[in-house]
């Protein structure tokens, strides 16, 4: 809406008129430009939760979503969402009583169960997008409105940028939900639009995003989707039918296929340069592991928490596309070479492992070699590959460090009692010994791999079929 600007000549006075506007209340409100802080104080609680619910569900279904660019549309809008949390929690913050503000919980329970389990992507679309982005943006541009020009600017001003953004949420996801739609048959539209229907009621009987509404229950039982499949749903313009690499394709890169490298001055071949870069491919179900972290972890941890990871999550898709667009600058087709292949693993290890493992041994390990192969590529004047890796050592030197800030608190009760060292060497050891049986069982084990020692300190390693 446009901002309303004073007229120069007037004179902004307390005359007995605005005061007594000030001291009228009419359904928990004043009229328009004279919201109330209590009222301000439910809404943001509100917002806050719901922007928190539209992130996890991204992440409950990321993997079954069957478009790869889809993946980072979506990982980004988690990430934006979270973001726009912080802000509008920081501001409810500010007032008094702000901090103890709550929520009735059984309807957004019921509204989470609805929103995570739809029926088909179609109806994740809809539900996501149409119903529930369309209504925070609605409710985003009427508190702007009856919020005061001056007093509440500092609000004003966040919900200013939150429904820029929910306005480009809802064009592209809209559009996406559209797109699907005109993929069905008639009567497989008329379903989702009915389930879709339902959905927004349900929305309106949990009062709506800003707590307004009311409604009776619509009649709707939650989809067959589940958050976090077993199965990854993955986007079959990638080439490798069995969702896994071969094990020819495996031996091939490690072994002969990476030639952009050169020779050495003994005129051996030097293939590590290139396997640097081939390495960022395989971050391909590296967003898939965030998309689990951060969907299974306790639902009580701090906003902080959710901005790293689903920063993280955006982080490794962009990396993977990285890895993508620099092995086409070498001539290689991106499509032919990885899908992803350790969400078996992922799913057996527990949120404190993943996170513990991927963060602070994965990673954590990985910059020393990423800082050398930055300076071969500078001196072999290869800028284009140098600023790749120097633009991810930054994103990932920062993954450590938020590994090393959380991994302690997405730990379960009594999920482990030693040192956190002894926890990341668990973790990694029991990552190893699970990712080394997944190769065998797919028989693409690379030459020279040894198999890990049995691993014996981690919660129900025995029963995971070591
Ligand atoms: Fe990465
Ligand atoms: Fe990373």
């Amino acid at each position: 809406m446009a901002i309303k600007e004073p007229k120069p000549e007037t004179r902004i006075i307390w005359d007995s008129d605005t005061l007594e506007r000030m001291n009228v209340q009419v359904d928990g409100k004043f009229e328009a430009g004279f919201l109330r802080v209590p009222v301000e104080r439910m809404r943001l609680r509100r917002y806050v939760e719901f922007e928190k619910l539209a992130m996890l569900a991204i992440c409950g279904q990321l993997p079954s979503v069957p478009v790869y660019e889809d993946i980072g549309k979506l990982s980004e809008i988690a990430y934006e969402d979270v973001l726009l949390a912080i802000r509008l929690e920081e501001r409810n913050h500010e007032h008094p009583g702000g901090k103890r503000e709550k929520i009735d919980e059984e309807p957004f329970e019921e509204f989470t169960r609805h929103l995570d389990h739809p029926d088909s992507l179609a109806e994740f679309y809809g539900n996501l997008f149409e119903v529930l982005c369309k209504a925070q943006l609605e409710a985003y541009k009427r508190h702007r409105a009856e919020s005061d020009e001056f007093f509440n600017r500092p609000t004003a001003k966040i919900l200013e940028d939150a429904i820029a953004t929910k306005r480009a949420q809802v064009k592209w996801g809209g559009d996406r939900y559209r797109e699907m739609l005109s993929g069905l048959d008639e009567a497989e539209q008329s379903a989702v639009r009915k389930r879709v229907r339902a959905f927004r009621s349900l929305l309106k009987w949990a009062g709506g995003v800003d707590g307004t509404l009311s409604a009776t229950k619509p009649a709707i039982e939650p989809g067959s989707m589940e958050p976090i499949p077993e199965e990854v749903n993955f986007d079959p313009a990638f080439k490798f039918d069995t969702g896994y690499m071969s094990r020819e394709d495996t031996l091939y890169w490690r072994e002969n296929r990476i030639k952009f490298d050169g020779v050495d001055d003994n005129g051996n071949e030097i293939t590590d340069r290139g396997y640097q870069l081939y390495s960022y491919c395989c971050e391909i179900d590296v967003f898939l592991q965030f998309a689990m972290i951060i969907y299974r972890a306790s639902r009580d941890l701090p906003l902080g928490f959710y901005r790293d990871t689903t920063r993280q999550l955006w982080d490794e898709f962009r990396h993977t596309s990285m890895g993508h667009r620099v092995m086409r600058l070498n001539g290689i087709d991106p499509m032919d070479l990885i899908r992803p292949m350790r969400w078996t693993v992922w799913r057996q290890m527990s949120v404190a492992e993943n996170y513990a493992w991927i963060t602070q041994t994965g990673e954590a390990c990985s910059l020393v070699g990423k800082h050398k192969q930055r300076k071969n590529f500078i001196s072999d004047g290869r800028f284009h590959e140098q600023t790749l890796i120097e633009w991810d050592i930054s994103d990932e030197s920062q993954h450590v460090r938020y590994g090393a800030r959380w991994f302690r608190a997405v730990l379960d009760d009594d999920e482990f009692e030693g040192s956190s060292k002894q926890f990341v060497i668990n973790a990694t050891e029991k990552f190893n010994w699970l990712y080394y049986q997944h190769m065998k069982r797919l028989d693409i084990i690379p030459k020279g791999l040894e198999e890990p020692k049995p691993y014996r300190g981690c919660v129900e390693y025995e029963t995971l079929g070591a």
